[in-house]
């Protein structure tokens, strides 16, 4: 049986991870995964419990019981907390900022990054996040490190927070994204970084879809897809046997 092809998305908030990871994998026929989102899930167990994301012992003892699930099959994927759909939630600010706080502890993304690689089965799974090419999956035969402008990425989450119905300012915005990046880029375990051997792309002038015809294009090139580009080579150079956390 071939192994799951992986393709890892990196970089920073507003840079264009989600909406390239799912159009590439949906091009591909592969799962899409979005590695945030049970950052956010473990976020907002840690708010509805009452307790401070601060409090790193309280919050590690509760998340140790959480059952974070993502039903991957699901148009679009849904997030399971506990087993109740929570994935209308994770998007408010309070969770953008716990779960900030929360994916400092290393309790939790060991936990975190457990279940992450568990979800590379069958074809294979695009998946995005700040440490998947480095920690997650360092096996992978296709990193990519997605990078834009910072004015570029506020004006992206901006219009993001509206199409879905918030109305921060655009300065606001820009203000969370940069200190989410100080966040991300300066805590000790897994901070932001590119994988010395991912490629990087700059999509501040490209469009998604251009974005996505280059790593097609690199994953054409390393033979991990073949020319129809509709599935995988047979044996698609696919990495990434599982590790053990930590
Ligand atoms: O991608 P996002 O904004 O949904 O991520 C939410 C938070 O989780 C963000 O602060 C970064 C963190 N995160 C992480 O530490 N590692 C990942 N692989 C994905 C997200």
């Amino acid at each position: 049986m071939k192994k799951p092809l992986v393709i890892a998305i990196d970089g920073p908030a507003g840079a264009g991870k989600s909406t390239v990871a799912r159009a590439l994998a949906s091009r591909l026929g592969l799962d899409y995964v979005d590695s945030g989102a049970t950052y956010r899930a473990a976020a907002l167990k840690v708010i509805e419990s009452g307790i401070s994301p601060d409090d790193e012992e309280a919050v590690s003892r509760l998340l140790a019981g959480a059952d974070i699930q993502l039903d991957t099959a699901a148009v679009p994927p849904r997030v399971l907390l506990d087993g109740r759909d929570v994935t209308e939630k994770l998007r408010a600010p309070e969770v953008t900022l716990a779960a900030a706080k929360v994916s400092r502890l290393a309790s939790v993304r060991a936990k975190l990054v457990d279940f992450q690689r568990s979800l590379a089965s069958g074809d294979g799974v695009v998946m995005e996040g700040r440490d998947i090419g480095t920690v997650v999956f360092p096996d992978a035969p296709l990193k990519i490190f997605l990078e834009a402008d910072p004015e570029e990425r506020a004006r992206r989450r901006w219009k993001q927070e509206e199409s879905e119905g918030r109305n921060p300012s655009l300065e606001q915005t820009a203000y969370e994204i940069g200190r989410r990046d100080q966040l991300d880029a300066e805590r000790k375990i897994s901070p932001l970084l590119a994988a010395p051997d991912a490629r990087r792309i700059d999509s501040t002038h490209l469009t998604a879809e251009e974005v996505v015809e280059r790593i097609v294009g690199l994953a054409r090139e390393r033979g991990l897809i073949d020319g129809s580009e509709a599935g995988r080579t047979p044996d698609g150079g696919g990495s990434s046997s599982p590790r053990p956390a930590g």
